[in-house]
């Protein structure tokens, strides 16, 4: 690799955060690892870090080129990205455009209702109160943000939506939720951070509604790898597939 891996930083369930020789920069390396439930439910899927590397890549190059500030600097090789370092945001930014998952089990929305504008949801992330909702007030009070960086983050979110459900559309995938986590970086912008892949997304195939995202794997399905490399398949074009050896 041309970069030299540094020192562990930061170790999550899917993902593992190393120095570089830069300070400012990151490696980030996505593993195999998948879980559910708050790591109740554990697996190992071969491959699984290699496709969401290269569909996160995608996705972050999207956002850039649509002016939005991403960690994202290069894929250094398929699982490795290197990336802006960040102080990141305690929050999961939830933006939904159908309801499904959670939604469906907490509240009497229709399955499949449309939100037309998305509906933004913020959850605490912590392992240790299970990842609560929580509402602007309950966020500023903990010190995760400020009014003004709320704002801007709910901002940023239907940006990202915006760009991506139609990139996404353009490709026969509807984007029927997704989560984000934000950071800061060195001068407090606020800056798209984690990863963007079928762990925090829900992919819907266009054609045939199939579900091409980790709720496979938390419904206890089969194909959960099949389902993330077509998406792969399906994301990125010719020069990028031969670029990673993707087929
Ligand atoms: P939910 O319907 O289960 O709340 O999930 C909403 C979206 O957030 C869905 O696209 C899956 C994603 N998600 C994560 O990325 N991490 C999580 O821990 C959870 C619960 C959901
Ligand atoms: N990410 C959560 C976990 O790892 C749950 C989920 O995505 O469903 O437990």
């Amino acid at each position: 690799m041309t970069e030299k891996v540094g020192k562990l930083l930061y170790t999550g369930k899917a993902k593992d955060v190393y120095e570089t020789d830069d300070p400012n920069h990151v490696i980030v390396k996505f593993r195999d690892d998948i879980t559910a439930g708050d790591g109740e439910k554990k697996d190992n899927i071969n491959m699984k870090g290699y496709y969401n590397s290269l569909i996160s890549a995608k996705l972050f190059q999207v956002l850039e080129d649509a002016g939005i500030k991403t960690q994202y600097i290069k894929l250094v090789e398929p699982r490795y990205m290197l990336s802006h370092r960040l102080e990141m945001i305690p929050l999961e930014v939830i933006a939904r455009n159908k309801a499904a998952g959670s939604l469906l089990r907490r509240f009497p929305f229709e399955e499949d209702q449309e939100f037309v504008p998305p509906l933004i949801q913020m959850d605490y992330k912590s392992d240790e109160f299970g990842d609560p909702m929580l509402n602007d007030e309950i966020a500023i009070a903990l010190g995760l943000v400020n009014r003004e960086e709320i704002r801007k983050i709910k901002e940023i979110t239907l940006k990202i939506n915006n760009t991506l459900k139609k990139f996404l559309e353009e490709k026969g995938i509807t984007l029927v939720d997704f989560k984000i986590e934000f950071g800061f970086d060195k001068d407090r912008n606020i800056v798209l951070g984690d990863e963007i892949s079928p762990d925090t997304c829900r992919f819907w195939d266009i054609k045939t509604c199939d579900t091409l995202d980790k709720d496979l794997f938390r419904k206890g399905e089969s194909g959960v790898i099949e389902a993330y490399r077509k998406v792969a398949l399906m994301l990125l074009d010719d020069e990028e597939k031969n670029r990673w050896g993707l087929e």
